[in-house]
């Protein structure tokens, strides 16, 4: 984390889990337990169906509410899809875009920018995930791979916006597998990333981006991997389904730094 320069995000993305009265349940209790006084920047990114309830339920919080997804058209006959003026008329303020379970469900890198594009457009906080398979990191094409999803999610994005833009590096396989990156892989990658913000948007707008680590991130591990310079956060799934969990990670996050 750099506070001096950049905000620091701690988002839960709950996947396909819990009901809207499973949401209202938790949010109670995470509202208890919540730290008091100065905090990191905190979201939750739920199933669409338990936005309402999570925003009902987190009103008089910091806590803003996210979309796990977005089509990036305004309206239309685009049956079962959410557009981001009903997100942001139901209250959300973030949207999860182009995580590696719904690339895998066909979502393009050409998807992924357009959906950014309509997120930023209607003022929300787009957080633009990416991320190598097992195979490409033992392939040595990481920060290759990397650098092409991040320069294509992020084209024709005004200077005025980018700093809006919160990138998520998310290794596929460290995802729901228990096995987190280290913090120097970690951190190698999330260097890595903001050079290539720097290349697109200049030192000032790469200086001032949030971008945050996700992959098996819990209450064990997140201190020592938001020690690291360039990890301003995290996107965390499993461990944000349970209350104590993802408060313990909050509460790292407002550790103080050297
Ligand atoms: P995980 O998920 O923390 O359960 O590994 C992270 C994510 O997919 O965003």
């Amino acid at each position: 984390m750099n506070r001096k320069y950049r905000k620091t995000l701690i988002a839960g993305n709950w996947k396909m889990n819990k009901t809207p009265s499973e949401t209202k349940a938790f949010m109670t209790e995470l509202k208890a337990m919540l730290p008091k006084g100065r905090w990191c920047d905190i979201a939750l990114c739920v199933p669409s169906v338990c936005i309402p309830a999570a925003v009902r339920a987190l009103r008089d919080t910091r806590v803003g509410v996210g979309a796990e997804n977005v089509n990036a058209n305004a309206s239309g006959a685009y049956t079962g899809e959410v557009s981001t003026s009903m997100l942001v008329d139901a209250g959300c303020k973030y949207v999860i875009i182009g995580h590696s379970e719904r690339r895998a469900m066909g979502e393009t890198d050409a998807d992924v920018n357009a959906k950014t594009l309509a997120a930023l457009e209607a003022g929300l906080v787009p957080i633009v995930c990416c991320g190598e398979s097992l195979e490409q990191r033992e392939s040595g094409i990481t920060e290759e791979w990397i650098s092409m999803q991040i320069k294509l999610a992020l084209a024709n994005i005004g200077e005025d916006k980018i700093r809006k833009v919160v990138i998520a590096y998310e290794p596929i396989w460290a995802i729901g597998t228990g096995k987190t990156a280290t913090p120097e892989q970690a951190e190698e990658v999330c260097q890595h990333i903001r050079g290539v913000v720097r290349k697109l948007f200049g030192s000032k707008n790469a200086r001032a981006m949030t971008i945050v680590y996700g992959g098996s991130m819990n209450d064990k591990n997140a201190f020592e991997l938001l020690a690291q310079p360039d990890i301003d956060g995290g996107l965390i799934g499993g461990a944000s389904l349970v209350a104590e969990k993802f408060v313990k990670i909050i509460e790292d996050a407002n550790q103080p730094t050297a």
